[in-house]
């Protein structure tokens, strides 16, 4: 199960202090494990938030929002995370999570402080990645990761969690989702 040859902090001290990468394979082949145990998507979303948290190192946030579509305006609320306590609604279109879900684009953001909008549910946050989860071809939520480092993210951590988004996508059965469906 192990993700990474480097230590905690995720520097491979060996490779002259580059960031360790993540095996998106495996991360998305034990999602895939998971899932055939439980496809609902409560726990599966738990478990994602739990083993992104633990794959890919100097995150301080991992998790997902969920859209609200009864709400007066769409919205999105806070699903299972890993991290700090954090904002529990956002509105379409507010912030990373809500631009990546009104446009319904995968957002990468070397500098949050540069980010207009960001919503800084944690100060501690410099980098972030998000983006938006589907099922039957709409928007129903976004995964969100925060890093303290600034541009902790690469492009292939960018595609890699694409990748895990869309296996949570293909493994979950989100059938009674819990706002405004
Ligand atoms: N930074 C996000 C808000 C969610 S927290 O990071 C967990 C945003 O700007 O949408």
């Amino acid at each position: 199960m192990a993700h990474r040859a480097c230590d905690w902090s995720g520097i491979d001290r060996l490779e002259g202090g580059r960031m360790c990468d993540t095996d998106y394979e495996l991360l998305c082949a034990q999602l895939r494990e998971l899932s055939e145990a439980e496809p609902h998507w409560l726990p599966v979303l738990a478990n994602a938030s739990a083993l992104i948290m633990e794959a890919l190192p100097n995150l301080n946030w991992a998790g997902f929002y969920l859209t609200d579509v009864g709400a007066e305006a769409p919205s999105l609320v806070l699903g299972p995370f890993q991290g700090k306590v954090a904002c529990v609604r956002i509105p379409y279109g507010r912030g990373v999570c809500g631009t990546a879900a009104a446009q319904n684009k995968p957002q990468l953001v070397p500098n949050v402080h540069e980010f207009p909008g960001h919503i800084a549910c944690d100060s501690a946050s410099n980098s972030e990645v998000v983006i938006p989860l589907h099922a039957s071809g709409s928007v129903i939520g976004v995964l969100d990761l925060d890093s303290p480092l600034l541009s902790r993210f690469s492009d292939k951590d960018f595609a890699g969690l694409q990748a895990v988004v869309s296996t949570v996508e293909t493994c979950a059965s989100f059938v009674g989702l819990p706002f405004g469906r």
